[in-house]
Order: structure tokens, then C-alpha cells, then sequence
């Protein structure tokens, strides 16, 4: 999952728009940057390693073209001369790439063969040799749109390129990743790798599908099909999203701002839209066989969601998107699925998809990022409204996820929708309360005795099983310590032979049937001299320390993993780590 930006300009420099726009594309991978101008005919590149300093100024000349890459490293180390772009051999083009050329291998030997000397480490560079190669063979003198199209259609896997050519011509075509086209009242011409980032610079934009391509010149964009040269015409949407959505807000981080934001946005993820959510109930109790599907956290909501579903007598099941081929042959037509994931472009949820979409399974979907992939894909498409989640870590958004998931079984049940709208208003009302009390001091102190600690239990059982692995997961993606979430039920099967004395175990307790299980596991590690960390709506004599949750016990399983949220938060910045970004991560994971 990498950044791509470019722009064709008039009266502003193209190098510095692309290295913010790419600014703004770096939750999607920070390793190493890379941007190129075109003038008069001659390219300057500047690529490093490490994160984009928005105080930098490029060594490049003012420019009216340029195109630019993020990167999140999967085929060659973190170095200066893997960063994209990479420039052609014979200078006529230079080129970036967002995704993985699945063959890279074979065409790569392929070309050493025939003599290629290779520079970087990428599967990229592949690309950018084969259309040199081709475009010599032409006798071109910079690549033309005939000349790409035909190298595309020889790579395999999700591979999203942009180039641009010493005439100042950008040439982009979209296979997985995305890739949007914006422009402005003044002409100016963008892409990006995201609607997002386009705010500051665009007023409308449209999104090229798999399969499609764009040619960008000067005051001109026309949109082609890849495979068969074909032009067409795509319509152009207004950009909605404030750019805004896209500071701090007075927050030291995006991750504190949208933990924070919580109190508001999730009445949002409940104004959906009455007849569609009818629908989707009504396919819930007709289906053969539910899943529900996700990644990562968004993985977590779906067994959630699972969950709840069962409770109302629904046989449904979870898959994890990464683990799901074993379950191919038993999908068919007379199934749903339900895929949940914030950005909608998590290459292993949408392949998924593609399989289910072969077998006739009908799909709705809870997606977060405006114009994805997976809504796209979905019979039934829901938008999870709580704003751009800019911060790696899914904190805002996971919670509406998990608000989305509790809605559907509670209309399952009878309830109404506005029964449900009212109670999330006290639940954001009492989370409010919750964040202006005395336990932001607590978990702040709780952060400075953790971020020494190298291992971290979480137990919960039933409605908060699910909860204990995600509080685990912020642990690992954010601070970096060794958490495991694990059932409370669990804990005699194995696990307790790693409670020494110390050892911090997070218990997960609600007012349920589980309490008295979960009690009695927190007294077996208490006795093993664990540090127990009760993390419930009310305390007891079990637990060393105490996190007093909101009052909203309905809701129990969506606020107990906020402490983690501000408890990881803490711990990094105590170790002076950042929370937005965290190391190897990227906030959409476009490649498998
Ligand atoms: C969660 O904090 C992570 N950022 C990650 O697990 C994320 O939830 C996962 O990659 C799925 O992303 P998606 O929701 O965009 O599909």
C-alpha cells in the first residue's frame, strides 16, 4: 500500500503540490518518498528514506508537472534508490507504482537475460524496463499510450502505475489500488491514490475502475480502457471532505483526535438509511448461511458482528479475510455476506469478495472512505460517516464498525432504529463524561509503568472475547509491546504457564453471564502474581488496578476497548514513538 500523487499545474509549483499531496497520502506508507518534475524536457528527482518533512523544500526547479510517491516497501529494502520514482534508463519517462507485480520474477530473468542491467531491488523497476524496451523496439522517443497499455497487460497481481514522460504527458492506469483524477476551477489536473488528499487542491473528481486508464496533458484528461485502447468519458463528483478533516485540530496527533472524536461521530454511523437497512435485515433472515468478513481489527467487528448475530438465533460465521479460501467451495448463491473495513481497498477483504461475487453471494458492506472498491462491489453498501480516520490505528472506526454491527442484531431483535439512535446518544453523552474524568490521568500514569513491561495479557470471554484480542492488537501495532488477547476461558488451557510474578493481565469484565468465569480467571493470575487490571463498569477487591468504564452496559463490548486506544496512545509517546504512524504499518494494506 503505497501514496501516488501527480499534477499538471499552471500557476503554482507541480513538485511542492505533489510532495503535500503526498504529505497527505503517508498514512498509506512512510518508509521512503519520491518526487519528479518534468521541464523543458529534463527530469529532476529527489527521492529519501524515512518520512515526509513538511518544512522540506525540494531541491527540483518550479515546474507545472510532476508525479510523486509514498512507499511501503514489498519488494526490496527501505533504500534511496528503491524509493520510487524510478526513472527509465534511456530518461524518457519516469515511473511509480502502487501494488505488486505478482510475475515480476519471471519477466525479471526474462530481461537480464536479454542484457538488462537492473538498479533497484523492485518488482517496479520491471515495469519501467519492459516499457523502455518496447518503446525502443517502436522507435519512440518517450512512451506511448498503445506502448503501456501493451507491458500492462503482461503483469499479473493488483498493480496501480502512473508515469510521466519528458513531454510533460502523465499516464496512469488503476488494477487494484486505487487511483482518482481531480481538477480545479483554475484547470489544474490531479491524481491521487486517494479522494482525501485531493481536497486542498480539486473541486471534483472521479475514480478510475480496475481496468481503466488516463491520460493527462495540459488542460486535457481522457479516460481510456486498458485493454482496448477505447476512450470514454467518466463522470465528475463534487469533493465533499473538508480539508479540514485533515489537520490535527489542536490534537499532538490524528490517533488522540480521532480517539477523541468518538463522543460524536458514532450518532453518525446510525442515520443509515431506513429502507436499506430493511433490506439488509430482511437478506440477514433469508440467507442460507451468513459471514460475516474483515481484516485486522475490521476482522475483530466481523466476529463481533457474528456474534451478535448467533445471539438472535442467526447461524452466521466470521471469516478473517486472510483465512477464508478453505471455505470457497460452501459459498453459494443463496448466501450474504457482510464485509466490514474502513478504507474499503484491503486487497485481502476485496479478493474475498471477488470469490464470494463469483458464487452468486449477495454482499452488503460497512465502509468508511467515500468511493471505494468494496462499495462499488456491494449490493447493498453502507458508508460508516465518521470522518476521515487519518491515524493508522483503527480507533473511530472500529467503534462504528462495532456501533454498525450491535444495530443489526438489535433490529434483528425488534428493536427500532431510533430506540437504538437514542441509546448511542446517551452512550456518546456518558463517553464524553467518561473522557473529562480522572481516568485520562489514570491510564496516563498506567502508560509510564506498562511501556517497560515486554509482555501483556488480555482475557475476556463472550461479548468481550473479541474486544480482548483488539485491545491486544493496539498494544502490538502501536506501542510495540508482545499482548496477547486471549479467552478467559483459555487461560487453565496453556496460557497460565506464562503469568510470572508481575506479569500485567487485562480482565475484560461486564455484568453478564460471564462475570462470575471471568472473576475466577483474574483470581487464578492474581494467585500466580500477576498485576490484574480490571477494566469493567464496576470495581472489585480482585483487581490491582481498576479502569471504570461508562455506565452504558448495552453497550459494554464497543467501550471497553477505549482504554486500550488512550493506553497505547500513552505508551508511544512515552517511548517516543509516533502514534500515527506507526513502524512497518500503513493505514490501507492494498497488497497481500
Ligand atoms: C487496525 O488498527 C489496523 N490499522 C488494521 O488491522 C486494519 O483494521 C486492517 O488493516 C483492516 O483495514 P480496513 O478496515 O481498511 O479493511
Amino acid at each position: 500500500m503505497c501514496g501516488i500523487y501527480g499534477a499538471i499545474v499552471s500557476n503554482q509549483d507541480a513538485g511542492s503540490v505533489v510532495y503535500h499531496g503526498l504529505k497527505r497520502l503517508e498514512y498509506r506508507g512512510y518508509d521512503s518518498w519520491g518526487v519528479v518534475v518534468t521541464r523543458a524536457g529534463d527530469f529532476f528527482i529527489e527521492k529519501q528514506v524515512g518520512k515526509i518533512d513538511k518544512n522540506h523544500q525540494l531541491s527540483a526547479p518550479p515546474a507545472q508537472v510532476a508525479i510523486g510517491h509514498t512507499r511501503w516497501a514489498t519488494h526490496g529494502r527501505v533504500t534511496q534508490v528503491n524509493a520510487h520514482p524510478h526513472l527509465a534508463q534511456n530518461g524518457s519517462f519516469a515511473l511509480v507504482q502502487n501494488g505488486v507485480v505478482e510475475n515480476y520474477q519471471q519477466l525479471q530473468e526474462k530481461l537480464v537475460s536479454q542484457g538488462y542491467d537492473f538498479i533497484s531491488q523492485t518488482d517496479t523497476e520491471v515495469i519501467v524496463a519492459l516499457i523502455e524496451q518496447l518503446e525502443t523496439r517502436k522507435h519512440e522517443t518517450e512512451p506511448s499510450v498503445a506502448t503501456v497499455r501493451q507491458v500492462f497487460s503482461q503483469l499479473r497481481g493488483r498493480n496501480t502505475i502512473a508515469l510521466v514522460t519528458q513531454s510533460g504527458k502523465i499516464i496512469a492506469i488503476r488494477q487494484g489500488s486505487p487511483l482518482v483524477v481531480g481538477k480545479n476551477k483554475q484547470g489544474d489536473i490531479f491524481i491521487s491514490s486517494d479522494v482525501l488528499s485531493l481536497a486542498p487542491d480539486a473541486n471534483e473528481y472521479f475514480i478510475l475502475d480496475h481496468g481503466q486508464g488516463v491520460i493527462v496533458t495540459c488542460k486535457k484528461i481522457q479516460p481510456f480502457v486498458v485493454k482496448t485502447g477505447k476512450k470514454i468519458s467518466l463522470e465528475y463528483q463534487p469533493i465533499k471532505i473538508s480539508s479540514t478533516a485533515l489537520d490535527t485540530a489542536g490534537f499532538d496527533h490524528f490517533m488522540l483526535k480521532e480517539i477523541y472524536e468518538q463522543t460524536e461521530v458514532l450518532n453518525n454511523v446510525t442515520e443509515q438509511p431506513q429502507k436499506q437497512l430493511t433490506a439488509l435485515v430482511t437478506e440477514i433472515k433469508k440467507a442460507n448461511r451468513v459471514y460475516t468478513l474483515g481484516a485486522g481489527s475490521a476482522s475483530f467487528a466481523a466476529e463481533q458482528l457474528a456474534f451478535w448475530l448467533r445471539e438472535q438465533g442467526v447461524l452466521t460465521t466470521a471469516l478473517k479475510s486472510y483465512e477464508a479460501r478453505s471455505y470457497q467451495n460452501l459459498f453459494s448463491s443463496n448466501d450474504l455476506c457482510i464485509a466490514i473495513s474502513q478504507s474499503g481497498e484491503t486487497a485481502d477483504t476485496n479478493e474475498v469478495v471477488e470469490w464470494l461475487l463469483q458464487f452468486g453471494v449477495k454482499l452488503a458492506s460497512i465502509v468508511n472512505m467515500p468511493g471505494s472498491t468494496l462499495t462499488a462491489l456491494s449490493d447493498l453498501p453502507f458508508m460508516l460517516q465518521v470522518g476521515p480516520e487519518v491515524g493508522v490505528a483503527s480507533t473511530k472506526a472500529l467503534s462504528g464498525q462495532m456501533i454498525w454491527s450491535k444495530l443489526l442484531s438489535e433490529l434483528i431483535a425488534g428493536k427500532t432504529l431510533l430506540a437504538y439512535q437514542k441509546q448511542v446518544q446517551e452512550y456518546s453523552k456518558q463517553l464524553q463524561n467518561w473522557f473529562e474524568s480522572q481516568v485520562i490521568g489514570q491510564l496516563q500514569s498506567l502508560a509510564k509503568e506498562l511501556a517497560n513491561h515486554k509482555h501483556l495479557f488480555v482475557l475476556g470471554r463472550g461479548q468481550l472475547y473479541m474486544p480482548a484480542l483488539e485491545f491486544a492488537l493496539k498494544m502490538k501495532e502501536i506501542s510495540y509491546i508482545h499482548a496477547e488477547g486471549f479467552s478467559g476461558g483459555e487461560l487453565k488451557h496453556g496460557v497460565i504457564a506464562l503469568i510470572e510474578q508481575g506479569t500485567p493481565v487485562v480482565c475484560l469484565v461486564a455484568k453478564d453471564k460471564e462475570k462470575n468465569d471471568m472473576l475466577s480467571a483474574a483470581a487464578e493470575v492474581k494467585a500466580r502474581g500477576a498485576r490484574v487490571i480490571g477494566v469493567s463498569i464496576e470495581n472489585n477487591q480482585l483487581f490491582d488496578d481498576w479502569i471504570r468504564l461508562p455506565k452504558a452496559s448495552e453497550l459494554v463490548a464497543i467501550s471497553c476497548f477505549i482504554p486500550a486506544q488512550l493506553l497505547t496512545y500513552y505508551m508511544a509517546v512515552e517511548q517516543a514513538y509516533d502514534p500515527d504512524k506507526p513502524r512497518n504499518l500503513a493505514k490501507s494494506v492494498t497488497v497481500k
